[in-house]
């Protein structure tokens, strides 16, 4: 059944006032039920997890637990595959620190990303390069802004260590061929990490068929809370990694014996959550995958592929827009970056938020691709979700017409 965007929004009281949200790709509104069980939750069985027998920490252990369960089957895992972070940055940084204190990035070894990476999946990997003397190299991209996936079998090596890449740009929308990717990676006997920050909460997703090795992503963009984030390592990998960070929680016993001190890791997703984890965020997750769930991943990603191409077309056909990306929708999904062409993207933000329209302008943390793109000043970015409707694209298109018509003018 098609999702209807129309009762949907009656659970996000943010649009009760008619606003017209277009900041999906940055963050998530937030449901009534994902509040409320936040709530509940906080107010009458919160305690800390994992460290009394009493009743209350018990009930609550089990409620953080039964949140890496709903997650991980969410994207077709197991529990013990789900390691819960603060957010995807934070993920990528884990994934980068946990290959480098591992000894799978080395001195002379490759990292392989792309010039379309978000900072957060480019930034962790330079300084760990940095750090173990490794290179990293970059994809070139095409003039829509897509990394050249023709030139991955020269970019692959020996050396390649790691293959780290978004899912779908949060410029440009476009999707990577993820299985194609992690079957060469693996060819080249080197790791796939998937930025999956933008896919998760946008498609279906298994990460095991297709391939991937490690995933992160954020449950803010995905109608959950803030403070909550996924690293999702497969699970041999997991059972056979050490963990980046210690402390509290990662440990199952540690002693002083004759050659110093000895740590024994806890099993996997413990050894990897350093410290009091994000334990009422995790409900709030859970509840934001039920709800999703409810209405189905496939029927999300149609829904947005629907506006994705009505958006697109309309745009197309206005001279005085510029759009990044590719043209075709079927290679993008549910984000449109452009232009106003001779507007800055930051004045084109500021007349739309007068008119009720909430956008994102400015480089998007991918300041290498805007370059590329020869956007350098940034973009306007529309990005949908499931309580977006065609009443929203037809207000964006509308606003547009009247902001260009009243300051259009040569940058
Ligand atoms: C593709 C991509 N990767 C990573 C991130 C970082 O997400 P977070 O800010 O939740 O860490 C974002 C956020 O916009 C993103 O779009």
């Amino acid at each position: 059944m098609p999702l209807d965007c129309y009762r949907i929004r009656r659970d996000f009281p943010s649009l009760s006032n008619g606003l017209v949200f277009l900041d999906n790709a940055a963050s998530t509104l937030k449901p009534r039920s994902v509040m409320e069980a936040m709530q509940s939750f906080g107010l009458n069985s919160y305690a800390n997890v994992h460290r009394g027998v009493y009743r209350l920490s018990m009930e609550a252990s089990k409620a953080y637990e039964d949140a890496h369960e709903v997650v991980a089957k969410f994207v077709g895992g197991t529990w013990e595959e789900v390691v819960f972070t603060r957010n995807s940055t934070e993920s990528l940084q884990m994934a980068a620190l946990t290959l480098y204190a591992n000894g799978v990035i080395t001195r002379g070894s490759e990292i392989l990303i792309t010039m379309a990476e978000h900072h957060a999946n480019m930034i962790p990997w330079i300084r760990v390069a940095k750090m173990a003397g490794a290179i990293v190299k970059m994809l070139p991209v095409d003039g829509e802004g897509v990394p050249r996936w023709d030139l991955l079998d020269e970019y692959l090596t020996p050396k390649t260590s790691v293959v780290a890449i978004g899912h779908i740009s949060n410029v440009t929308g476009s999707k990577a061929p993820v299985e194609e990717v992690a079957k060469k990676a693996r060819g080249a006997e080197a790791l796939l990490v998937l930025d999956s920050a933008q896919g998760v909460p946008h498609t279906p997703v298994n990460f095991k068929a297709m391939g991937v090795d490690m995933a992160a992503f954020s449950g803010h963009k995905m109608l959950g809370p803030t403070g909550i984030g996924v690293l999702w390592i497969r699970r041999d990998l997991a059972e056979e990694l050490e963990p980046p960070l210690g402390g509290g929680g990662t440990v199952d016993r540690v002693r002083l014996g004759s050659g110093g001190v000895e740590i024994r890791w806890s099993r996997s997703p413990w050894k990897f959550e350093a410290g009091t984890p994000p334990i009422i965020e995790a409900v709030g997750l859970a509840e934001a995958i039920r709800y999703l769930g409810a209405i189905g991943m496939e029927n999300v990603e149609r829904h947005e592929e629907k506006l994705t191409r009505i958006l697109l077309k309309r745009l197309a056909e206005k001279d005085y827009i510029e759009i990044l990306g590719p043209r075709s929708p079927d290679r993008r999904q549910g984000i449109v970056s452009f232009n106003i062409k001779g507007m800055k993207p930051d004045w084109a933000g500021l007349a739309l938020d007068r008119k009720g329209i909430a956008v994102r302008t400015g480089l998007h943390c991918a300041h290498i691709l805007h370059d590329a793109l020869g956007h350098s000043e940034g973009s306007v970015r529309a990005s949908l979700y499931i309580y977006n409707c065609i009443d929203d694209v037809e207000k964006l298109l509308e606003a547009l017409d009247e902001i260009h018509e009243k300051h259009g003018r040569p940058r």
